[in-house]
């Protein structure tokens, strides 16, 4: 049997909408199938460990593994060229709708964080014995829409029996950091003692977001969340901020059952329809599809109105960076 060793490794998500199928209905399979071979070359060059790449509605998700740590130049630039290469021949030749929508820029500059469109949820963090993660993504709707849902993981113990009768999370619960994206502010904040604070902020998801959970008595990192906000960046309405996030799981942090539970109770969020002018129930949605073989998810049907909002959730074992599964959680 494989010895575990402790390693360091990071999981990134990069997430475009460059045109959809139709409307802003659905990624072109065509576009799934690129990405997935990209990354496939990537990985036998070495620089990724593993990948996946699955859509919600209009976006694509690139699920990444890497020993390269955060805001990597050639991680960021991967992802960048399969969003441009994407949109160039294929996007923009079978005339998807809003081809290349999310990519505000002409050229890369380093790092996609940078206000070049795209969504990025990242995170690095030492390999637990056993390391199950959870990764969502929602279409239309808008990063603060994983407020509520987040808040009920890490702080309601009504959702999350562990807060209560774990000992490791028990002891002191979780530490939120949260970003105010009109003003770059970002805040720290501790629940259960700032609970009603961290409340009285999250309540204003359009411009408060949850971005990053640790535990607070080792502060291990349990979560990151996308915080992009494409309008903000580009002075207009230029197609929408649809999040995504990641979440590690069980022995000392929620179970994988609680992390699901949070989304069972389809909250009103912002981002339906025409631009997100008007609000729905952020829905659980079941991929259509999961090959894993060829490492690509097809996402829930779009059903009503463009929507209505939808999350999906994928569930994966981690093992020295490889990404075991997915198992479609919803
Ligand atoms: P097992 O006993 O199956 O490991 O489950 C533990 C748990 O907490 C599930 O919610
Ligand atoms: P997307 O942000 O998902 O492209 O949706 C835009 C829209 O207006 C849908 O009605
Ligand atoms: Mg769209
Ligand atoms: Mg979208």
């Amino acid at each position: 049997m494989k010895q575990y060793l402790p390693m360091k490794v990071t999981v990134s998500i990069i997430k475009a909408d460059i045109g959809g199928l139709p409307g802003h209905a659905w990624v072109h399979p065509k576009i799934l199938e690129f990405a997935a071979e990209r990354l496939r070359e990537e990985q036998r060059s070495g620089l990724l460990i593993d990948y996946f790449v699955y859509n919600v509605g209009d976006d694509m998700s690139l699920l990444m593994t890497h020993t390269k740590g955060e805001n990597n130049p050639d991680i960021h630039g991967l992802a960048w060229s399969i969003f441009k290469e994407a949109t160039e021949n294929i996007a923009k030749k079978v005339k998807l709708y809003g081809a290349g929508q999310d990519l505000l820029k002409d050229t890369f500059s380093g790092n996609i964080r940078g206000g070049l469109g795209p969504q990025v949820a990242e995170m690095e963090f030492e390999e637990r014995p056993s390391e199950p993660l959870v990764v969502f993504a929602a279409d239309k709707t808008e990063p603060g829409a994983f407020n509520l849902p987040f808040y009920r993981i890490f702080a309601d113990p009504f959702n999350t029996a562990g807060l209560v009768i774990d000992p490791a999370m028990h002891q002191g619960g979780f530490r939120f950091e949260i970003l105010d994206v009109y003003e770059g502010k970002v805040y720290l904040l501790d629940a259960p003692e700032n609970s009603y604070d961290i409340l009285g902020l999250i309540g204003t998801p359009g411009r408060y977001i949850i971005r990053r959970i640790y535990r607070k008595s080792d502060l291990v990192q349990a979560s990151v969340t996308s915080v992009e906000r494409l309008n903000l960046i580009a002075g207009r309405y230029v197609g929408k901020d649809d999040p995504v996030a990641i979440v590690r799981a069980q022995h000392g942090l929620p179970a994988v059952g609680e992390v699901l539970e949070a989304f069972a109770y389809p909250h009103l969020v912002e981002g339906w329809m025409r631009g997100g002018s008007h609000v729905g129930p952020l829905m659980p949605a079941k991929m259509v599809s999961i090959d894993q073989e060829r490492k690509i998810a097809l996402g829930p049907k779009m059903t009503r109105f463009d929507g209505p909002p939808k999350v999906i959730a994928l569930g994966f074992q981690l093992h020295d960076g490889y990404l075991e599964g997915p198992r479609g959680l919803i």
